[in-house]
């Protein structure tokens, strides 16, 4: 019997083939499988691509997850197709999600960046969820919440339609973040969230900030209310005139262990998907937010944010003891906090 008999020679798919040559007849019977199932396949891909409506898809193939040829191949890690248990997303069951965090500090224009954020019909970034110890008291309490909140099934004032594209939310390093650092990062990694870095240059700025804020706690100027950030000109300006007295012994200590702080942070997420912003880069260069828009693939939108700025003036005209201040900052590493100002 010849060795290189063809598949249609009856012979050759006799079980009992001759001894000589049982590699060769599961050669033969491998390539028929192996044709048939690239044939299949190709049959399928054909009707794929074919298919305008990915619902309809759907229907018919119902294990079949929604795949859109467009996106990369690089891309698809970050590329999910939540189904909430609370509602159904309909005509946008296939309408990829992004998801997200904003790893940041206090008082960096975080606030302000997350409602130009949410002010995007396809985003919905719910805010400092992590500020609640409960949810942050351990990992499995932190998965939880991050499971049910990346499933679409979060209820916040950000939460928008069944055609969220991108949902996040707003996490302070010290809330939780830091001390779980490890696990958070694996989780962002299997999970493949996005991290957008958004951290403030100048750390004195980020103090005056602070102290005011820590003051205004207490004070209440706002017709007896403390307000954190404000919608007016008017309330900005009520806020700013309050100018705080830095104690120069401790300056330097403080800043030092802010700069340590980021570096530190930084450093962790530095192997996640990751973007970095500065907040003096966003007030004073607009395209910025277009790259944020981009890193989270998100159609091209104008932002928009009700938020005023309340410190405006420059930092002299901000501090209590600006005399002592210049003189503990100047000649040493932080001195260019000082000088730079923006408009
Ligand atoms: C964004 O949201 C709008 C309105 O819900 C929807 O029509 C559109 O498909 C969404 N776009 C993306 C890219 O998800
Ligand atoms: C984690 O924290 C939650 C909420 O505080 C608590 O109910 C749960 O028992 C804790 N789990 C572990 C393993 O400690
Ligand atoms: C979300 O909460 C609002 C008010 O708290 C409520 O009116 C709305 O029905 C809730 N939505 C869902 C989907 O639970
Ligand atoms: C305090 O309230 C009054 C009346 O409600 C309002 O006109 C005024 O602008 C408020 N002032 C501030 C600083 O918010
Ligand atoms: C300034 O900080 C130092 C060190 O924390 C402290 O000992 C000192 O009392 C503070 N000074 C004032 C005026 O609060
Ligand atoms: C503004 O940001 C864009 C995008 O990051 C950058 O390419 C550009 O150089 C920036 N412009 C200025 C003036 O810094």
């Amino acid at each position: 019997m010849s060795e290189d008999c063809c598949f249609l020679n009856k012979d050759a798919l006799i079980v009992k083939a001759p001894k000589k040559s049982p590699l060769a007849l599961r050669m033969v019977v491998l390539s028929v499988v192996m044709i048939c199932g690239v044939y299949i396949c190709s049959i399928c891909l054909k009707q794929i691509g074919t298919q305008p409506n990915p619902r309809l898809m759907r229907a018919e193939l119902v294990d079949i997850p929604c795949r859109d040829p467009r996106i990369p191949e690089s891309e698809l890690p970050y590329v999910h197709y939540p189904e909430p248990i609370s509602y159904s997303r309909d005509e946008c069951a296939c309408t990829p999600v992004r998801l997200f965090v904003i790893v940041s500090m206090q008082r960096s224009g975080s606030g302000w960046f997350e409602t130009l954020l949410n002010s995007h019909v396809n985003v919905s970034s719910h805010g400092e969820v992590f500020s609640n110890k409960e949810r942050r008291s351990n990992m499995s309490s932190i998965t939880k919440t991050l499971e049910k909140l990346y499933n679409l099934d979060w209820n916040s004032s950000a939460s928008k339609n069944e055609c969220t594209a991108a949902v996040g939310l707003k996490w302070m390093l010290n809330q939780g973040l830091v001390a779980h650092h490890k696990e958070i990062v694996e989780y962002f990694n299997r999970r493949g969230v996005s991290v957008i870095v958004l951290f403030r240059r100048n750390l004195l700025r980020r103090f005056v900030s602070i102290l005011a804020n820590s003051h205004d706690r207490d004070a209440k100027q706002l017709n007896g209310t403390h307000k954190a950030h404000v919608h007016s000109r008017n309330e900005a300006d009520v806020l700013a005139r309050f100018k705080p007295l830095i104690n120069a012994t401790d300056l330097i200590p403080s800043l030092s262990h802010m700069d340590r702080g980021s570096a530190d942070a930084l450093d962790y997420f530095k192997n996640t998907h990751h973007m970095l912003l500065y907040y003096e880069d966003l007030v004073s260069n607009h395209t910025k937010l277009i790259d944020v828009l981009e890193f989270l693939k998100l159609p091209p939108r104008k932002l928009f944010s009700r938020h005023v700025k309340i410190h405006t003036k420059p930092l002299s005209q901000q501090v209590e003891n600006w005399d002592t201040i210049y003189n503990t900052l100047k000649g040493t590493q932080y001195e260019r906090f000082l000088t730079a100002d923006y408009q």
